[in-house]
């Protein structure tokens, strides 16, 4: 298959490119277009044979439900058979956002979008273009990460091409996503709602809607969730080099980080650090012979003081480090509160277990 690829504008997203994806998705093809969070993978969610392109495509179990996306809270009721008052109380204060709730599912929903569970994964995006997208074709749209399963989710279009070129009809390019980490997922068919995926929408701001929620420890979202949320894998996000995640107090994180660079760079590797901009400062003077040596290359992730900036530049940067030159990879945690939740999150899973708490 040919992939075309459109530039959208962001904000004002042509007429042509977006008449052009509701067509691909009414014929049953798939399209990878922006949302707020990142890149989805979308096709038409009523289609089942178009659902199952995106599995094909990104080589995904079909064990692992997608989420559906519609173009307001009125089409929920297409997709769930029923929004609790908790529900309309979180899509009034959220949606169009990064928040994805799990409600009962409609019987018009294959089996094939919730991996054959009685529950669907909802969301009302925001990005003009995905929302465009949704007006136009007038279906709900099924869209996991348009990344190949078991990457990092894309953020840019190029990080599409390279994970799906030739395996969707159409992508629509709109530059960078804006919020960079995936939804929030909140489990409202659990009791107390459960926040399975932290992400875009931080639990604080969730707390302040509904102060009765439980946060899924990474040891449950791994293990004792399995065919219900199998994307909380730890083996998720994972580059090609392996990822160490360091955390603890910030100074002494810093000196092992830069201890354990010099380290495997005297054994001949190649060492890339990942950390935000006020720990590559502190690390620098620490690391200096041997980033001057080639040995050790360092990539920011935001900032600590902005937590939406780090968020927005955490997969881009973790694709930027993971070249077939880098033999292992090192970073250092961010704090555990807001965005930061997500983004160590992410990083926990790219790391597969390779934490070292200092
Ligand atoms: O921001 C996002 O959520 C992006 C954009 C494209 O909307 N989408 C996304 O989709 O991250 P995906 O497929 O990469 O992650 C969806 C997660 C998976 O971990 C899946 O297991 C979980 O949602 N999920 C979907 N339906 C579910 C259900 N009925 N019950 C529990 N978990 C579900
Ligand atoms: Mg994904």
């Amino acid at each position: 298959m040919q992939t075309t690829v459109l530039e959208v504008d962001p904000d004002a997203p042509a007429a042509a490119a977006i008449e052009a994806a509701a067509a691909v998705l009414r014929r049953g093809g798939l399209v990878a277009l922006p949302t707020e969070t990142v890149y989805g993978l979308g096709a038409n969610a009523l289609d089942r044979d178009a659902v199952g392109r995106i599995f094909a495509a990104k080589e995904r179990p079909a064990t692992d439900p997608l989420i559906v996306h519609v173009a307001d809270v009125s089409q929920v009721s297409t997709v769930a058979r029923e929004m609790s008052a908790v529900a309309r109380a979180l899509a009034e204060r959220f949606w169009p956002g990064p928040l994805t709730l799990i409600l009962p599912k409609q019987a018009a929903v294959p089996g094939e979008v919730t991996a054959g569970l009685d529950t669907v994964a909802v969301r009302v995006p925001a990005h003009p273009v995905m929302r465009a997208v949704l007006a136009a074709c007038g279906c709900p749209i099924a869209a996991p990460s348009a990344n190949r399963f078991s990457r990092p989710s894309p953020t840019r279009a190029a990080h599409v091409r390279t994970d799906l070129d030739g395996r969707v009809d159409l992508i629509l390019d709109a530059g960078p996503t804006p919020v960079g980490v995936e939804s929030t997922i909140v489990d409202l068919t659990a009791s107390p709602a459960l926040v399975r995926r932290p992400g875009g929408v931080p639990v604080e701001a969730l707390r302040e809607v509904l102060a009765d929620i439980a946060v899924a420890t990474p040891a449950e979202a791994d293990v004792s969730v399995g065919q219900v949320a199998p994307g909380q894998l730890l083996k998720h996000y994972a580059p090609a080099a392996p990822l160490t995640l360091y955390q603890g107090a910030r100074d002494a994180v810093i000196r092992r980080v830069a201890a354990d660079a010099r380290t495997h760079a005297a054994a001949g590797e190649r060492v890339a650090i990942l950390a935000p901009e006020e720990d590559l400062i502190e690390l620098a003077p620490l690391i200096a012979a041997q980033a001057a040596g080639g040995h050790v290359i360092t990539q920011p992730v935001g900032a600590r003081r902005d937590q939406a900036r780090a968020a927005r530049e955490l997969f881009d940067a973790v694709r930027t480090v993971d070249l077939p030159r880098v033999d292992r990879i090192l970073a250092t945690a961010p704090d555990d509160t807001g965005l930061g939740r997500a983004i160590l999150d992410r990083l926990r899973r790219a790391a597969e277990g390779r934490v070292i708490s200092v």
